[in-house]
């Protein structure tokens, strides 16, 4: 069961305003997604690593549910983290050897996931993004470690499929030093980047003219971003490993222009279970009306981390909410953002068997995997903040959680010591377990087995949810296929 604790973060005024509001009688409305939808992005759930270009981590299809469920593995002896469907029913997966050593694209049909055809991909000299999305023409944006902005689409002659790189942008305003690690487009069509170094820019698909800002000194400190970035109607989101940021576009200079930016506390040092000092976040846009009135991060505070949401329109911050217990609070996911709700995985003392080209030594240098996810909603009211609405400090997820807005539930997997099932430790013998959980209870409603040993780590990959309710889900050597049996 999980272990509710509503009242630990009420302050008196929340308390009071508890009582009057019917948050806990009804049924939590999620969404909407952000309508219009971005014109120049493929399907909602689909497009995007997290579902679309507000990264609202939430897929507008059911999944397999808490039906018996079988299973398969296609081996690819590389780690998968970017599972993307196109509008015409394919899987474009981007897969690396263990932290982007030799990046390749596969597509895959969406029925069987068999791999139809392949294109490896220009890797230069460091560690090249695994950030993408499909486009409007269902092809698939991303960057090579040239820092070329690449389209590739894909084409079929007598049965037998072939990649090809359909269009590119040289994004030369970027040192062959740095890298992109985040792209989405815009609302105008203008395709956002962020760099490691803290480069934040735009391409103009059309003129292919790049136009970049240094965020790395906005703030008078060397900021790094190291997760991807958020798209809205009102701006571009980016988070630093010390502030989040909204840009847009000046139209009358064809700069950036920085509409707000709000420091949080990166802590002391890198947690373990976190790949860099600093959120690891990627902004989510979410919001009861127009699907993007708040943005959210998890900051890296010591000893507990905050969920932080703020007014999208002026950077205001709504809450500021302390996450978890002392050995569990931490969070390398994305939150989920739909509605007034945001759902936080905690990652911290998750084992990865590499880390990014120079991250800092972690403090403590290794934990223990307790796992949770925790809900928080805004309240009606928001000028009152936030309320814990539940805590399950029992699941041990170790993929990035996807919210279903069809049946409303959380998709997951998690990973357990196979002799001691409630040991927080880890080990290359883990089982792991598809698991979905009741979005309004936390409470698991489905725990079923699927592969043990190394090569099922799902590494806090993103899932996908296909059209036809197909959960893909990226591991260290290949993609796992779950559907009803
Ligand atoms: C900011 O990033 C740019 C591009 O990578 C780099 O040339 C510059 O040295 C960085 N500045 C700081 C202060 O880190
Ligand atoms: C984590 O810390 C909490 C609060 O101190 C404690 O109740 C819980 O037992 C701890 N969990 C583990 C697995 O050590
Ligand atoms: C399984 O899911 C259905 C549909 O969401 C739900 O009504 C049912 O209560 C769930 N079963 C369990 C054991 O939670």
């Amino acid at each position: 069961m999980p272990a509710f604790r509503l009242v630990k973060l009420l302050t008196a005024a929340t308390a009071i305003t508890l009582l009057s509001t019917p948050l806990f009688a009804t049924a939590t409305t999620f969404g909407p997604i952000i309508s219009p939808k971005n014109p120049f992005v493929g399907q909602n759930g689909l497009a995007t690593m997290h579902g679309d270009p507000a990264s609202s981590d939430t897929t507008p299809f059911a999944g397999p549910g808490n039906a018996t469920i079988n299973s398969n593995r296609l081996a690819l002896q590389s780690a998968c983290p970017t599972l993307l469907g196109t509008s015409d029913g394919y899987i474009f997966g981007l897969c690396t050897t263990i932290f982007g050593r030799t990046p390749t694209v596969h597509l895959f049909d969406s029925q069987e996931v068999n791999s139809l055809a392949e294109l490896a991909i220009a890797k230069g000299n460091i560690l090249g993004g695994v950030y993408a999305y499909i486009d409007n023409q269902d092809k698939l944006v991303l960057t090579n470690g040239d820092n070329q902005l690449l389209r590739i689409g894909k084409s079929s002659t007598n049965g037998k499929w072939a990649l090809a790189i359909a269009d590119s942008i040289p994004l030369t305003p970027i040192p062959a030093s740095d890298s992109v690690v985040g792209l989405a487009p815009d609302w105008q069509g203008y395709v956002w980047f962020a760099t490691a170094n803290g480069l934040a820019g735009y391409a103009d698909p059309v003129t292919k003219n790049v136009v970049t800002l240094p965020l790395n000194a906005t703030g008078g400190s060397a900021e790094e971003v190291a997760n991807s970035i958020s798209t809205s109607p009102a701006g571009t989101s980016i988070a630093t490993t010390f502030a989040t940021y909204l840009l847009a576009r000046n139209d009358a200079s064809n700069g950036i222009k920085v509409l707000w930016r709000q420091a949080y506390d990166r802590g002391p040092a890198r947690k373990p279970g976190q790949l860099s000092w600093g959120t690891g976040s990627t902004p989510t846009f979410f919001g009861p009306q127009s699907g993007y009135e708040y943005t959210t991060i998890v900051d890296n505070a010591s000893p507990l981390v905050n969920l932080l949401v703020y007014r999208t329109q002026d950077g205001s911050q709504v809450c500021k909410v302390s996450l978890f217990d002392s050995n569990n609070s931490g969070s390398e996911n994305s939150p989920i953002g739909s509605g007034r709700s945001i759902f936080v995985a905690s990652t911290y003392g998750y084992p990865y068997p590499a880390l990014p080209d120079g991250a800092p030594a972690s403090q403590p240098s290794s934990a223990n995997f307790v796992g949770g996810i925790e809900r928080v909603d805004v309240l009606e009211d928001d000028s009152q903040g936030c309320v814990v609405k539940w805590v399950n400090n029992k699941i041990r997820s170790s993929a990035v959680p996807k919210l279903s807005l069809a049946d409303k539930k959380l998709y997951t997997f998690v990973r357990h010591t196979p002799l001691f099932p409630d040991s927080t430790s880890t080990g290359i013998l883990d089982n792991y377990y598809y698991t979905t959980i009741d979005s309004e209870t936390g409470i698991i409603d489905s725990k079923q087995y699927v592969g043990a040993g190394f090569i099922f780590d799902t590494l806090q990959m993103a899932g996908l949810t296909t059209v036809q309710g197909t959960l893909l889900q990226g591991t260290i050597t290949g993609v796992v296929r779950v559907r009803k049996a």
